[in-house]
C-alpha cells in the first residue's frame, strides 16, 4: 500500500513560512469539535498553526493542504487522534485549586467513611489531579490500604495518559507539593539535572488511568462519590457543557459531588445540581424540582 506521506512528502518545505487559511483553520476546527469538544474558535488560528507545525515536520508534509489531505485519506484515523492530541492544553500541577481537596478531606470523607470510596478525574492530563487526589486520601485515611478505594483517571490525550501512567516528575513540577507530601509519597528515580521523582508504587496503586474522550460513549457506569472534572470543560461551548453536565449526574451517587473548575461555574448552564459552594455542586435527586428558581445561580452569583 502507498503511504500518502510518498505522495505528499516535502522535506526540504520551510515549515515556519507556512500559511494556514482562513478556510483550512475552520476545516481543522471543526473537525476538532466534532471529534472532541474542545471548541476553537476564531483568534486560536496562530496556537493552531504553530502546534499543527509539529505534526507537518513529523510526517514530512509541506503545506496544510497537504496535511488536510492526509487526514482525509487516514483511514485509520489515528492522525485526526494525533492532531486533537497536540490541540489540547495539558496545563495542570500537583494541588491546584486545593480548596476541593480540603473539601474532599474535611467534609466529603468525614462524612463517608472508609469502607469504600470511587472517584473519577475526568481530564486528568499528566496525572498531577488524580495523584493529589490520592495522596489527600491517604492523608485522611491513615489505614486506606484496608479501604476499597479506587480513583479512575482519563483523558483524551494518549500522551497525557502514558506520562500519568508513569508517574514520574521533575522536581520543579513537585514545588506545589509541601516538601513533607513531597518526601512520603515519592521517591528519586533519577539524580542526573534535572532530578526526578516517581510517585510510590502505592499511591499508584490507587490511579487507574485510562484514555477516553467524554465525547464518546463511557464504557464505566459509577457510581461515584466524586467526580473531578476541573478546566476541562472552559474548551467546551455552552451546549456541549450542559450535556456533559448532565452525562455526569446517572454516574454519581445520590449525594455525590462534582467538582470543576474555579473558572468554570455552572451559573449559566441549565442543571440540577444543588450549589455547594463555588465550584462544588451536589446531586440531590428532585432538589431542582423543589425550587421555583435554581437556588444555585442565585447563590453562586452571590458568592
Ligand atoms: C487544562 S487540562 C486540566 C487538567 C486537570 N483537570 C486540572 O484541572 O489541572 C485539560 C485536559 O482536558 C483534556 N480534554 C480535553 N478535551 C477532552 C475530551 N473531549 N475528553 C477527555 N479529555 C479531554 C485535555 O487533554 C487536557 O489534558
Amino acid at each position: 500500500m502507498t503511504d500518502v506521506r510518498d505522495i505528499n512528502q516535502d522535506a526540504a518545505a520551510d515549515f515556519f513560512s507556512l500559511k494556514l487559511s482562513e478556510k483550512q483553520f475552520r476545516h481543522i476546527s471543526n473537525t476538532v469539535y466534532k471529534v472532541s469538544g474542545i471548541d476553537l474558535h476564531q483568534g486560536k488560528e496562530e496556537l493552531v498553526k504553530a502546534r499543527l507545525l509539529k505534526r507537518l515536520r513529523h510526517l514530512r508534509l509541506g503545506s496544510f493542504d497537504r496535511y488536510l489531505k492526509y487526514i482525509e485519506q487516514d483511514q485509520s484515523g489515528l492522525e485526526v487522534q494525533s492532531m486533537v492530541d497536540v490541540l489540547t492544553t495539558n496545563k495542570t500541577h500537583f494541588f491546584r485549586e486545593s480548596e476541593h481537596l480540603d473539601f474532599l478531606k474535611n467534609e466529603i470523607v468525614a462524612k463517608l467513611g472508609r469502607e469504600k470510596i470511587r472517584i473519577w478525574s475526568a481530564g486528568c492530563s499528566s496525572g498531577e489531579e488524580p495523584y493529589s487526589i490520592a495522596i489527600t486520601l491517604m492523608e485522611a485515611l491513615p489505614d486506606i490500604e484496608k479501604a476499597d478505594v479506587k480513583i479512575l483517571a482519563t483523558d483524551i490525550s494518549e500522551r497525557m495518559i502514558a506520562k500519568a501512567r508513569e508517574g514520574i516528575y521533575e522536581q520543579e513540577t513537585l514545588k506545589p507539593l509541601p516538601s513533607q507530601l513531597c518526601h512520603k509519597y515519592f521517591r528519586c528515580s533519577s539524580q542526573s539535572q534535572p532530578r526526578r521523582y516517581q510517585a510510590q508504587a502505592r499511591v499508584q496503586a490507587l490511579v487507574s488511568f485510562a484514555m477516553l474522550n467524554l465525547m464518546e460513549e463511557w464504557p464505566m457506569s459509577g457510581p461515584f462519590d466524586v467526580i473531578f472534572c476541573r478546566n476541562v470543560m472552559i474548551y467546551f461551548d455552552k451546549p456541549t457543557q450542559e450535556r456533559l453536565v448532565r452525562r455526569f449526574w446517572p454516574l454519581l451517587k445520590e449525594g455525590g459531588h462534582l467538582m470543576v473548575g474555579h473558572s468554570e461555574s455552572l451559573t449559566f448552564l441549565s442543571h440540577e445540581y444543588r450549589y455547594v459552594r463555588p465550584a462544588v455542586y451536589q446531586k440531590i435527586k428532585g432538589y431542582a424540582k423543589n425550587i421555583k428558581r435554581p437556588i444555585s445561580t442565585v447563590q453562586e452569583a452571590a458568592s
